[in-house]
């Protein structure tokens, strides 16, 4: 390693840049991991995915407590729920994840490094006017969200998902901007807990990365839940109020105002690539404000990385960790394994969404001959005994050679079910063999099987 302090330096420690850390470790390469923030984790550990699916599943334990406990023949009166006691238990949950990550540091001997970290030139980095020597970098420096010009983020009225994940009261009234991921999940725990709540969402649809079908059933059960949508409507400007805020929306080609005492933003993120000085390590970031990157995650400087948020793709926690780990292994002279078609894409609402691979309109578009079979979980055994009937799978296959192309469904517990479609696209199985594989019975993962067959035409 020559020289140098260490020889990987990672910049980041969210879900990319403590699990490409903690591998590097594991192969034995001297390493360190600068954070600017006070715990690891990065965004998904302390101010996204772990502390929203804590209140999602408060508020909709409480939920169904109040709606749902009465159809199992459980009488439960005068049900009530206590925000901050939800917030104290998302806040010992998080605190339990970082300071897990702080632990495995110590065992595998990584640097923990707390600061800015800014390039100096190719090989150094400066944290806090400590200047670093690494052999390779690893870029992991995660997203943020984007603010509207004309509405800037108190995290008091206008709320991030940072903020929205601390209010201090349930908002009477909460608009949300952006029916994406954020926008759908976070309006469902506030819904839940009594907020009347608006999505405004400049597309046609709602949550517009997943297959059309999804999106519809999600938005007519979204609505009958009680969270009223405005969809192609364009949020022009904004006044913050001393109580509320006040918005100029166009909407069916109509001016109108919309208050609440709380708007979130979720219009999306941007990668986050500020104060680290690229230009001095010879580096330049693409039109859209990515780290450009090849196949093997290598900037245009051979010895640098960039994996997760910050490099173009889905903005997911787990396609972080597989691309840090991937890069990691590069490093150190392995083969190694990341299939993006094999990348699941879930949404917490209840019911959940959950997909992998190519939607029908992506499929179609590529001009594939496909094949589609869809099952509903009304018609699944273990779905009724579970009061969870609402959803459906939906898979997709190429004609000619069966293979399964995309997975889709909307249900309880897709989450976790996606799994069986992740493993059968990353290890290119065919229609036929969801078809014919024995699912456990009784269980909703018989609807994957379901759809498999109706795919197969038997
Ligand atoms: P997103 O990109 O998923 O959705 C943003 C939505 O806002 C889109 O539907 C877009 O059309 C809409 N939009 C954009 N500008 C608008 C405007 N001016 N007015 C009205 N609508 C507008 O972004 P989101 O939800 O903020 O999430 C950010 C990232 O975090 C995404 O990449 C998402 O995948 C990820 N994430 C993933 C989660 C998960 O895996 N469950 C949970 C939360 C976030």
């Amino acid at each position: 390693m020559a020289n140098y302090d260490f020889q990987v330096l990672v910049l980041g420690s969210g879900p990319g840049g403590y699990v490409a850390a903690l591998r590097a470790a594991e192969l034995g390469m001297k390493t360190a991991c600068v954070e600017k923030m006070e715990t690891l984790g990065g965004t998904c550990l302390n101010v996204g995915c772990i502390p929203s699916k804590a209140l999602l599943q408060s508020s909709e334990s409480y939920e169904f407590i109040v709606e749902r406990a009465g159809e199992q023949g459980i009488a439960v009166k005068g049900a009530t729920f206590d925000l901050d006691a939800m917030m104290k238990r998302k806040a010992t949950i998080v605190k339990g994840l970082v300071d897990g990550i702080a632990m495995l540091f110590k065992g595998k001997k990584i640097e923990r490094l707390q600061g800015t970290a800014k390039f100096i030139d190719p090989h150094t980095v400066d944290i806090n006017g400590k200047k670093v020597t690494a052999e390779n970098i690893i870029i992991a420096t995660g997203s943020e969200s984007i603010s509207l010009p004309f509405l800037p983020f108190d995290e008091k009225r206008v709320v991030s998902s940072t903020g929205a994940l601390s209010l201090k009261t349930v908002p009477k009234k909460l608009l949300v901007i952006g029916a994406g991921a954020i926008g759908v999940e976070l309006a469902s725990v506030y819904r839940r807990l009594g907020s009347k709540v608006s999505i405004i969402e400049m597309l046609d649809t709602i949550t517009p990365a997943m297959d059309a079908a999804i999106c519809k059933q999600l938005q007519t059960l979204l609505k009958k839940q009680g969270i009223e949508f405005y969809l192609g409507a364009k949020v022009k400007s904004g006044i913050i109020n001393d109580a509320s805020v006040t918005l100029s929306v166009e909407y069916e080609n109509k001016p109108m105002t919309m208050e609440g005492d709380v708007v979130l933003v979720a219009v999306g993120r941007r990668p986050y690539t500020k104060a680290l000085d690229l230009d001095k390590a010879g580096m330049t970031l693409s039109p859209k404000g990515f780290v450009p990157v090849d196949a093997n995650f290598r900037t245009t400087q051979p010895h640098i990385y960039a994996i997760g948020d910050v490099i173009e793709g889905p903005m997911l926690a787990h396609k972080a960790s597989s691309e840090g780990i991937a890069a990691v292994e590069l490093i150190a002279g392995h083969e190694t394994h990341l299939n993006y078609m094999a990348i699941p894409n879930v949404i917490y609402t209840h019911p959940e969404v959950a997909a992998v691979g190519l939607t029908e309109a992506e499929a179609r578009a590529a001009g594939l001959d496909i094949i589609i079979g869809t099952s509903f979980f009304r018609g699944n055994g273990r779905a009724r005994c579970s009061g969870e009937t609402d959803g459906f799978v939906k898979v997709i296959g190429e004609k000619k050679s069966n293979r399964l192309i995309g997975m889709h469904m909307i249900g309880a517990h897709a989450s976790e079910m996606i799994a069986e479609g992740m493993l059968a696209m990353d290890k290119k199985a065919t229609i036929a063999d969801i078809a014919y594989a024995c699912h456990a019975h009784p269980s909703l993962s018989e609807t994957i099987m379901e759809a498999a067959q109706a795919a197969k035409g038997s």
